[in-house]
């Protein structure tokens, strides 16, 4: 099996596309991901291969003082197989990488299945967001970095 992370690039978001489709209630079109592609210069998204197929992707914002998570999703065929970890263990090389202190994110409330994941690698939940998904509250959460340059 051959596996790879690599920088996300417009020929992949057809395969993206569908992946997002099959995770999400409220869906980032074609546009958003375009938006976030070629414009917004602080994202950086990366897809995991598998044998060359697009299994997942991660967003991330590179904030000043962290990386914020923007999109994380895993093909519906391939979950509970350490891929999401994988990624985020990505993410949290580049943090270290870039002495940032934190990653952070929101997430729905009634996302248990991310929240676990979240969690068991290290991420704590910081503040409750009313309504920060319409009707739904959400969640920050936060992983710091040891180390970070302001060793918050
Ligand atoms: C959440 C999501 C990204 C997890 O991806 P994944 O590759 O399946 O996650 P992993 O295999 O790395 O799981 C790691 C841990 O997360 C938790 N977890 C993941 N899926 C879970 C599930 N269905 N039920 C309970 N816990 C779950 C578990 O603690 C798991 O550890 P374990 O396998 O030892 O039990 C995936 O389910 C997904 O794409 N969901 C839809 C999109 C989404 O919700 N994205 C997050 C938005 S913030």
């Amino acid at each position: 099996m051959n596996e790879v992370i690599q920088e996300m690039n417009i020929f992949d978001l057809i395969e993206v596309m569908r992946i997002e489709e099959e995770s999400f209630v409220k869906k980032w079109s074609m546009n958003d991901f375009l938006y976030e592609l070629i414009v917004n210069e602080k994202a950086k998204y990366f897809v995991y291969k598998m044998n060359n197929k697009i299994i997942a992707y991660i967003g991330e914002w590179h904030l000043e003082d962290e990386i914020h998570i923007a999109n994380l999703a895993v093909d519906l065929n391939y979950r509970k197989k350490g891929i999401a970890t994988k990624l985020l263990k990505a993410t949290m090389e580049r943090a270290n990488f870039l002495n940032v202190n934190i990653i952070s994110l929101e997430v729905r409330l009634s996302n248990i299945n991310a929240i676990n994941l979240y969690e068991k690698i290290g991420f704590i939940k910081t503040d409750i967001l009313e309504n920060y998904y319409e009707i739904e509250d959400g969640v920050r959460m936060v992983y710091k970095i040891a180390g970070g340059i302001n060793g918050k």
